[in-house]
């Protein structure tokens, strides 16, 4: 898989989400299905969006012992998803575990991404919750050396972290990464933006792009700009 747009489908319902993707007639978005979907509409969504075409994301961000996790996997694996995560926290064996769980027995599998740091965590809520001392940047590498150790794909990350996670895992360690906005665009809650162009520049695998398409007047036009300015 290339570089690619992957649409974050934060709706609360089948039927939303169903009327966002109709919109599409040409080329078929992917699709990151998160919680909220997910856990509202069960894994059967999951199948009927990739009925229609479109490779998924599956963001549900597993944090478990490891047998448990493995076996979750194995769940979703089953369900034909293209890329689907964890919490590097949960330990290098952890995501192993994770890995072994999601091998098909055709030997194929899902790509495996861990989330490092959540963006949310900041250094004071590291120190003070987490009891982690050291600099933020520096625990985002060491829970992404881990990953890349433990045979994982990539990781999630601000297009801001790109580079260096490359620098330090290899280029071919995929980064992907959310908090994108047009350049002439609305930023919301995302603290630090890039444009697509600026991801793409900065070496992003796949950025994550949710209310700049979703809320767009016209979210085909939305999207395909993204596409322009990331794939082209
Ligand atoms: O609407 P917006 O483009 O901000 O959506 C970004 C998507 O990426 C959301 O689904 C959000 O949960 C997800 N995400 C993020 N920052 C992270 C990890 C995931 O914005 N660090």
């Amino acid at each position: 898989m290339g570089k690619d747009v992957i649409v974050a489908c934060d709706f609360s319902s089948a039927q939303q989400v169903f009327d966002f993707l109709d919109k599409f007639t040409e080329r078929k978005p992917f699709v990151k299905i998160g919680m909220e979907l997910f856990y509202a509409e069960g894994p059967q969504i999951v199948r009927e969006i990739k009925k229609r075409g479109h490779k998924i994301f599956l963001d549900l961000k597993l944090h478990d012992i490891p047998n448990t996790v493995k076996k979750a996997m194995s769940v979703l694996s089953n369900l034909d998803v293209d890329i689907t995560n964890l919490h590097a926290g949960g330990t290098t064996r952890m995501m192993e575990a994770a890995l072994e769980g999601l091998m098909r027995e055709d030997g194929t599998r899902p790509l495996l991404i861990a989330v490092t740091q959540l963006t949310s965590t900041d250094q004071q809520a590291m120190e003070d919750d987490l009891l982690i001392k050291e600099p933020i940047d520096e625990v985002v590498i060491h829970y992404a050396k881990n990953a890349a150790k433990a045979g994982l794909d990539g990781v999630v990350c601000s297009p801001l972290e790109a580079g260096k996670v490359h620098a330090n895992c290899g280029e071919k360690f995929l980064t992907i990464t959310p908090g994108v906005r047009f350049a002439d665009g609305d930023i919301g809650d995302q603290k630090r933006v890039m444009t697509p162009l600026q991801a793409k520049e900065i070496g992003s695998d796949y950025i994550v792009v949710g209310r700049p398409v979703t809320a767009a007047e016209d979210p085909v036009a939305a999207y395909n700009r993204c596409v322009a300015e990331f794939c082209d």
